[in-house]
């Protein structure tokens, strides 16, 4: 059966995905959901910027990132002199997880099998982007993507070189002087960011600036 596991399918590019992701039942969590909130940016995107899973705002608008925390990612694109419109967006889940107290909806941190289950939709988006740097936002998509061990507190801020998932391994005969086509950083989430006390709030969203701007300068 295919519960359990998203089977995007091939050679359909970035709007062929979102119209199928839009009916994805891999998972209970689209029950609870107005919609599917699939990445969003121009096909021709260097850089690719992973969260956790879509909020609020954005279950309702239908777009990653646009509300608080996606207000706060601007700010701090802007200033590490990245253009947000020639980035591609997305979350390592594709639907809001929460549960709902009075008439708040609460999130809730996807579980192991939500990643496992969404995991093939993000493996499609790498693969028709190819981006150069990914940038995981958060502990969520740095686990998910870099190692189940890895800790943003210690390691944000470099830069990786990876192979994204479901591209081949690079074998012994790729050329070891070669350029590596691809890099990760992870960095602090931005709600991480809203959510730290005041008088530790500039700093953390600093520290967030300089991260991207180390993603700035390798695309440069
Ligand atoms: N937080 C995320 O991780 N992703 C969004 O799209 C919004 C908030």
């Amino acid at each position: 059966s295919d519960e359990g596991i998203a089977r995007p399918p091939e050679g359909v590019g970035l709007d062929g995905l979102r119209s199928a992701a839009a009916g994805c039942r891999a998972c209970e969590l689209w029950q609870d959901t107005t919609q599917t909130v699939f990445g969003e940016g121009p096909g021709t995107a260097r850089v690719v910027l992973v969260g956790e899973q879509p909020g609020d705002q954005e279950d309702r608008r239908g777009e990653p990132f646009v509300g608080p925390a996606g207000r706060l990612l601007d700010k701090a694109l802007d200033e590490a002199g990245i253009d947000r419109g020639t980035a591609y967006v997305t979350n390592a889940v594709k639907h809001f997880g929460h549960v709902t107290k009075g008439k708040r909806r609460i999130h809730q941190t996807p579980r192991p099998e939500h990643l496992r289950a969404c995991r093939p939709w993000l493996e499609a988006e790498f693969a028709v982007l190819q981006p150069e740097v990914v940038v995981a936002l958060g502990a969520t998509a740095a686990k998910s993507l870099i190692s189940p061990s890895f800790r943003i507190t210690r390691e944000h801020g470099q830069l990786l070189p990876w192979t994204p998932p479901g591209a081949p391994a690079p074998t012994e005969d790729d050329d070891e002087d070669a350029p590596h086509q691809t890099w990760i950083l992870a960095t602090t989430h931005p709600s991480a960011i809203l959510r730290t006390p005041d008088d530790g709030r500039a700093a953390a969203y600093d520290a967030l600036v300089a991260d991207l701007r180390v993603v700035a300068a390798t695309l440069a």
